[in-house]
């Protein structure tokens, strides 16, 4: 059984699709050991608190970005995590919490990646007039949207599109896309050549 850590800083639509998708077993040998927050009032944290979850708050505000990072891996080490997930996490980690986990940090971006990395990639997706967008889930290193991409998912952008509708479409691929490649990853068959993740064929 792997213990899954879910770092969130708001809404959670990504940490509830992984749990729902523990408990209809499309993630297998997995469970949810902590889920972290970083807003006292961020929505996701109360639904961990509601599924009978560990969750924590532990505050960023004021806090030197280490000094913080610390915290949370002292979290994350006392529940034995294994793989962490990064879910609207809006925290950029530092380098030695990257350290602490190699290969163990996977994060969700709402675009085709290497295209539009940081805040609001779907409004800069469609601004920019793609026609095609969707989402990636990554390893993460010590650059911001950067490390070896496990998975991605696209969306086509209608003519009808409006940011908001393709960030919604976006979204449902995004809750199918992580339990993918959290089931992948821990799975173990893989292996990373450079940038290069690949599935090992047996
Ligand atoms: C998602 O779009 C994710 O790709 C990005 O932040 C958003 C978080 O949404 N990293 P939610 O909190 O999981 O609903």
């Amino acid at each position: 059984m792997h213990n899954l850590g879910i770092l969130l800083s708001g809404r959670g639509s990504n940490f509830i699709a992984i749990a729902d998708s523990i408990n209809a077993g499309r993630v297998a040998n997995a469970r949810i050991a902590v889920v972290i927050s970083n807003k006292a009032d961020a929505p996701g944290i109360a639904n961990a608190t509601q599924r009978g979850l560990n969750a924590l708050v532990i505050p960023s505000k004021g806090k030197k970005r280490e000094e913080h990072d610390r915290e949370v891996v002292a979290a994350l080490k006392q529940h034995n995590v294994h793989l962490i997930c990064l879910a609207g996490y809006m925290r950029l980690l530092s380098p030695w919490f990257v350290q602490q986990f190699p290969r163990r940090i996977l994060n969700i971006h709402p675009s085709l990646l290497p295209a539009f990395p940081g805040l609001e990639a779907q409004e800069q997706a469609f601004a920019y007039g793609v026609k095609v967008s969707g989402c990636t889930v990554h390893f993460v290193d010590e650059e911001l949207d950067h490390g070896a991409i496990i998975m991605q998912k696209t969306v086509s952008v209608l003519d009808t599109d409006d940011e908001r509708t393709l960030a919604a479409r976006i979204l449902e691929q995004e809750h199918i896309a992580y339990a993918e490649a959290i089931n992948a990853v821990l799975g173990g068959e893989f292996e990373i050549a450079g940038r290069r993740y690949r599935r090992k064929t047996v």
